[in-house]
């Protein structure tokens, strides 16, 4: 017996490190990075469909993202069910939270989200090695939301292993109105490290001294981001955004991945609220969210029977 829907609830992530290499033969390139899965999440419900009836999706109150079998979590639906030999029937709806282009890897999240469902709705049991294998074929960011909490991922991103990290960080998140393309950032961090040799990078050791003390201080000291540059160089207006955070008394900000959202790390909840209400009376931001991690990756929150 199916069950008639599965929801499953996936988080946004912020790179706490991203340390980026040089370009690989494969267009990629080679990363050195921090996760942290924060609890802005998107809701990505799999329903039952008559048989035959293939993979549909819907986008919930968000127009700016097609529907159709270019979107990653359709992409991901087909290669469950193509990797596992079921027949692809589903509907797929997403609830959007998380940013769309904003750095915080919502379209890997939403695939990540749509592994999970599509294995529960179908009844696949598939090992979760398998499904992070699947995953990392979808994108460098998909295997990271399926983990969540606080991890270094390596080769494109999409190597994982677990960071000890204690207690809970607490984040404000400036969010732009228009996103930022992830090739055009990382061409963009190419071009202007045109004339150095890249060096490999490596784990920021405080950084990891700060997430294993749960010191918010450290951690904020530590954050670093070599797209940032890149970022900043295509939107010149976030570099204002950061000062402001920073005169606001944020203990560290940070573009998100390839951005343009900006993370600014407080040391607790009352002091997310005012940094929040600052960042909003500066008028350089149109909106913020307020956020906490770790929080666990894609997971079943709803099956209906
Ligand atoms: O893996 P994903 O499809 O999410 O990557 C999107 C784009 O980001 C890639 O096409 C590439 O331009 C860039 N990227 C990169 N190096 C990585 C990850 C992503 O250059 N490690």
């Amino acid at each position: 017996m199916q069950p008639k829907s599965v929801t499953v609830r996936v988080p946004a992530k912020i790179n706490l490190q991203l340390g980026v290499g040089p370009l690989r033969p494969d267009g990629y390139h080679e990363l050195v990075t921090v996760f942290h899965a924060v609890n802005i999440c998107d809701d990505v419900i799999a329903e039952a469909t008559a048989s035959g009836a293939g993979i549909s999706l819907e986008m919930v109150g968000e127009a700016s993202v097609a529907a159709d079998a270019t979107n990653l979590a359709w992409r991901a639906a087909q290669l469950l069910a193509d990797a596992t030999g079921v027949d692809p029937d589903v509907h797929l709806q997403i609830h959007k939270r998380i940013p769309v282009a904003g750095g915080m890897a919502g379209g890997s999240a939403d695939a990540a989200a749509t592994l999970v469902a599509c294995d529960a709705l179908w009844r696949l049991s598939t090992e979760r090695a398998e499904l992070a294998r699947l995953a990392a074929t979808l994108g460098s960011d998909v295997p990271f939301a399926l983990h969540g909490g606080t991890a270094i991922g390596t080769g494109r991103g999409e190597q994982l292993t677990d960071v000890l990290a204690r207690g809970t960080l607490h984040w404000v998140l400036a969010i732009a109105d228009e996103g930022l393309s992830t090739p055009a950032v990382y061409a963009e961090c190419d071009r202007l490290r045109a004339q150095e040799r890249v060096a490999e990078p490596v784990v920021s050791e405080s950084l990891m001294q700060g997430l294993r003390s749960g010191d918010a201080q450290a951690v904020g000291r530590a954050l670093a981001n070599d797209l940032q540059s890149a970022a900043l160089s295509l939107r010149p207006e976030l570099g204002q955004v950061l000062q402001a955070g920073d005169d606001l008394g944020a203990l560290g900000g940070i573009v998100s991945g390839s951005g343009p959202t900006l993370a600014f790390i407080v040391a607790d909840e009352e002091r997310a609220l005012d940094l929040a209400v600052g960042l909003m009376s500066t008028g350089l931001v149109r909106s913020v969210k307020r956020a906490h991690g770790p929080v666990p990756g894609a997971r079943v929150v709803n099956e209906r029977w």
